[in-house]
């Protein structure tokens, strides 16, 4: 597929994957095409071996600004109905692969939706994050009111969806909606830091892992423990498991290969 609104990088450090999100004009305005372009290029990072982290990034003034106002502004709720865009956001939240999100400037809307969607956050000390919806008669509609309540609580995500107000990064930081905060000039390299982490571990059981801690927001308690129990056993399936083990054993350092 040859994009239009995104750059694609599948080896931009070994074992990570970028995308850059390429509508600088607009402040990565998500138009839907953008958005199938996102869900198109991580399935595909999904399904290289190669890849064991993948991080989604903007530019310095804008991870995005939201969805696209312009593209929905004529629409009729039938439309939307039609357009059916949740169905892409619903596949870019079903990646198996873990996501950070390297967030500069404005990460409104749609955008704060899309970092959310994420597994991390790694933020600039520019960023912004918002819910602007309320002041354009609409509200969050790709997970915002869910995910936002679940990360900062009640208070700040109501006051947040209901007035619309923007909060700095370490307000971000300290409500718990994101991993990190660092300097502009860093805040790239800290995600890639962080990438080459996970990169480091089994692949087999970071999959394990993240469907699992992505399980208790679906679930009740005994179902998400009964699930973590299985995919928990499901490690010791694997050569990482002994290897990790065995590694330790002989105190060196384990080489994972993902089987
Ligand atoms: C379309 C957008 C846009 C957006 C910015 N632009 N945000 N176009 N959709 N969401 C365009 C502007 O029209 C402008 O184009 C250019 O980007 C630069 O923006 P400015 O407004 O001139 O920049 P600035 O004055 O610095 O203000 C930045 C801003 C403001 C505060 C981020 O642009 C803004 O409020 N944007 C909208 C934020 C928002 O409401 N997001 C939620 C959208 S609804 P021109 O051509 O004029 O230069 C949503 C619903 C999600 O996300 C539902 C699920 C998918």
């Amino acid at each position: 597929m040859n994009y239009e609104f995104i750059l694609v990088e599948p080896a931009y450090h070994t074992h990570i994957a970028l995308i850059r999100l390429n509508r600088p004009k607009e402040l990565n305005a998500l138009n839907l095409q953008l958005m199938l372009e996102i869900k198109h290029a991580l399935a595909e990072f999904d399904a290289n071996d190669e890849v064991r982290c993948i991080i989604i990034t903007g530019n310095e003034r804008a991870f995005a600004a939201g969805a696209d106002i312009k593209q929905m502004e004529s629409k009729t709720a039938i439309d939307m109905l039609k357009i059916d865009q949740f169905e892409t956001w619903d596949q870019i939240r079903k990646t198996k692969k873990p996501i950070i999100a390297a967030v500069s400037g404005f990460c409104l809307g749609g955008g704060c939706e899309l970092a959310m969607t994420c597994d991390m956050i790694v933020a600039s000390d520019t960023a912004k994050f918002g819910q602007p919806e309320i002041k354009l008669a609409i509200m969050p509609g790709a997970g915002g009111t869910q995910r936002l309540t679940k990360a900062v609580g009640k208070a700040l995500a109501m006051e947040m969806v209901l007035t619309g107000k923007f909060i700095s990064a370490d307000e971000a930081h300290s409500a718990g909606l994101i991993n990190r905060v660092v300097p502009q000039e860093l805040y790239l390299d800290e995600a890639v830091k962080l990438a080459k982490e996970i990169a480091l571990q089994s692949p087999v059981a970071i999959r394990l892992a993240k469907e699992s801690v992505l399980k208790s927001f679906d679930s009740g308690l005994q179902e998400g423990l009964f699930f973590e129990r299985k995919n928990f056993y499901m490690c010791f399936a694997s050569d990482d498991q002994k290897e990790g083990m065995n590694a330790f054993v002989e105190k060196r350092k384990p080489d994972f290969k993902g089987k």
